[in-house]
């Protein structure tokens, strides 16, 4: 927990500030005082089941909640459609016209698709699919990159109840094969390319490589960027072409009629050992849970432009770009590309240009617009926003104001989201119509969560672990193809409680903040990095003996990955050998888990019994004076190393 003793100190040491929600925002916000904590208060599960009926259900439920610890069941018996939600259901109201996704690619393309037409090239996807073998069950990779067909291809899958593995773009062929065969998914959707800071990723390229020699998967299916765009290598057989594909037919598919508990996707992240965990959600209680969210957390309405900056690669951006608003006919912006691209001024002339009136976006890129300087937003006219949310790691107050100040003009209420792959939607919020914020905090959990803070025992403290008392609806139902690991990861700390991994402390007022990860996971610029995944990947490399990696504190990124690497016998140290280190871990997993630092070491520090001390690799990479060094084989190991990070650092 040493990342998180500063951060516990920062936050207690400083901040004492509170807003209130502003007089204008809160006459018209769909929650403005605390009737829904007091309902949840009173019934947990009849609160949440009026939730579940601002959807559309085929066929109602039986039974609200079955809880058999660790397996929940929501609304069994019940029947619906997640893209018939998304879609169908608005096609008869005056939301059928109106405006779905705007969208805007890297170099400045654009597509608009309303309701009307959304459903239609989902349908006509859906059909696709299901003439290709694809049915109920069946799993379907996508790796994509943020284009409007990203929503389809999720949209269509979960039309004919195919669950979807969605694969962030900037994995490698190698964590999108891996993903893929964990998954069995017999289907691959991806694109030729994408845009990034002018480049093109080359996605199905790595695709080709993700998939070669896999024979369980039938098909590829290839969306086509752009006219013009990079070559692929088009295998007979296996692949086709998107636009092709939904050319043929009538273009009329109906909705599967699933059940509630039936699987709706699989979305891979990483934990603890080496192997990312497939985490798995199903359909009724998901749907309720981002719904409900989407909608008093955002405070959503029909006039809204909503835009989430998040990639669809990761839960983000399946909850709260595609799923929640889309069912709430909400109108969504959806960007392809960097931040920084032609100019540090894109992200506040898409606001500008779209009349964006909510943003969601990361710490991590608030914290890197505040370096760019205030001159960038303050070029541009953001009077259209009403509400300002960050999500995916700790926010610290600094940014936090400023966000406020110069994004959100003073006026705009913050909300500060935790939540996780595993639990579906959002957690801990403010609702911005009702709650008070306080920089830094996520403040208290959603109505109907139900959190605490306990130490090891399972006992209640102001400080210690998050923890999650009783089952919600958007909950993981499990990890896929290994229940024990579900087990132990999630319900082996205390009894019948949800662990998330987080350390937290709650304030006098009841408001949480949430300190960091307590386990071997990383949050590097919002995006969790299993040290252990690093590690082997390291290890793997022919000069590589040992490889140990920990987190550092970083100031944009929120952490960096920092890494100690003994090489095996007669290999050389050298500048280009670590280059290498850090492009093969790029090879490995994606660009996002290469490690900002590589120190080579003849050894690295163990105990007496040879386990590796990662909490004294922690302090050399902090630049801290080290730790308890007692139990160390040869505390000169470390001490050295000391001295050589600092010397290269
Ligand atoms: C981990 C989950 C949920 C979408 C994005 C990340 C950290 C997330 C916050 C927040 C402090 C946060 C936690 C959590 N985290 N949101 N508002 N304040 N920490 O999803 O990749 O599953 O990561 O992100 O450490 O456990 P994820």
């Amino acid at each position: 927990m040493d990342g998180s003793r500063s951060r516990e100190i920062e936050v207690l040491l400083t901040e004492d500030r509170t807003f209130d929600p502003p007089q204008a925002f809160r006459a018209a916000a769909h929650v403005s005082d605390d009737t829904p904590y007091v309902e949840a208060g009173a019934d947990r599960e009849a609160f949440w089941a009026v939730q579940a009926e601002q959807l559309d259900w085929f066929r109602r439920w039986d039974n609200v909640l079955s809880w058999e610890p660790p397996f929940a069941r929501w609304f069994e018996g019940g029947q619906l459609n997640v893209s018939h939600n998304c879609l169908d259901r608005h096609l008869d109201g005056p939301r059928a016209d109106a405006t779905a996704l705007i969208w805007e690619g890297e170099p400045g393309d654009k597509r608009t698709y309303t309701y009307r037409e959304l459903h239609r090239e989902v349908c006509a996807f859906a059909a696709a699919l299901k003439r290709l073998g694809v049915g109920r069950g069946d799993r379907v990779g996508i790796y994509l990159p943020m284009i409007p067909e990203a929503a389809i291809a999720m949209l269509a899958c979960t039309r004919i109840g195919a669950p979807h593995s969605v694969v962030f773009g900037g994995f490698s062929a190698k964590s999108l094969r891996d993903r893929m065969i964990d998954a069995q998914a017999r289907v691959l959707i991806t694109a030729d390319g994408g845009y990034r800071r002018g480049g093109i990723v080359p996605l199905k390229q790595t695709s080709d490589e993700a998939v070669d020699g896999l024979e369980f998967v039938d098909h590829v299916v290839v969306v086509r960027r752009e006219e013009g765009g990079p070559p692929v290598d088009m295998r007979d057989g296996r692949d086709h072409w998107y636009h092709e594909l939904v050319a043929e037919g009538d273009g009329a598919c109906e909705p599967e009629a699933m059940e509630a508990e039936d699987i709706l996707y699989i979305l891979y992240t990483s934990g603890t050992t080496g192997k990312p965990k497939g985490i798995v959600h199903t359909t009724g209680g998901y749907l309720t849970q981002v719904v409900a969210t989407t909608k008093w957390v955002f405070d959503v309405k029909h006039d809204d432009v909503y835009w989430c900056t998040a990639d669809v690669g990761w839960v983000t951006g399946h909850s709260y770009i595609v799923y929640g608003p889309l069912a709430l006919g909400a109108t969504i912006v959806m960007y392809e590309g960097a931040p920084d691209y032609p100019d540090r001024g894109r992200f506040w002339k898409l606001v500008e240009d779209y009349g964006v009136t909510i943003l969601y976006t990361a710490p991590t890129a608030i914290r890197a617009f505040m370096k760019w300087g205030d001159e960038w937003p303050a070029r541009y006219d953001m009077s259209s926003l009403r509400l300002l949310g960050t999500v995916g790691e700790p926010i610290n107050p600094e940014a936090w104001m400023w966000y406020q100040e110069h994004i959100g003009g003073d006026r705009c209420p913050i909300v500060d989201t935790w939540w996780q792959t595993e639990t579906g939607g959002i957690m801990i919020t403010p609702l911005p119509g009702a709650v008070s914020t306080k920089p830094g905090s996520a403040t208290i959990p959603f109505p109907g969560v139900e959190a605490t803070i306990l130490d090891n025992d399972g006992q209640e403290a102001d400080s210690g672990y998050l923890a999650i008392t009783s089952p919600w609806p958007g909950m993981l139902r499990g990890i896929w193809g290994d229940e024990q690991r579900y087990r132990e990861t999630y319900w082996s700390k205390w009894d019948g409680v949800y662990f998330p991994g987080d350390g937290a402390r709650r304030d006098e007022d009841g408001y949480y903040w949430i300190l960091g990860r307590v386990d071997d996971v990383l949050n590097v610029a919002g995006h969790r990095i299993g040290t252990m995944e690093v590690e082997s990947a390291l290890v793997d490399h022919p000069a590589v003996a040992e490889a140990a990696v920990v987190g550092r504190a970083d100031e944009l990124k929120g952490q960096a990955v920092a890494a100690f690497v003994s090489l095996v016998e007669g290999t050389e140290s050298s500048s280009d050998l670590i280059q290498e280190l850090r492009q093969h871990v790029g090879n490995e997993i994606g660009a996002i888990a290469k490690p900002a630092d590589i120190v080579i070491s003849a050894e690295l520090p163990k105990t007496r019994s040879g386990k590796i001390m990662r909490r004294l690799l922690r302090d050399v990479a902090e630049g801290r004076a080290l730790g308890d060094t007692t139990t160390l084989a040869d505390p000169a190991v470390v001490e050295q190393l000391k001295a050589k990070y600092e010397g290269e650092a």
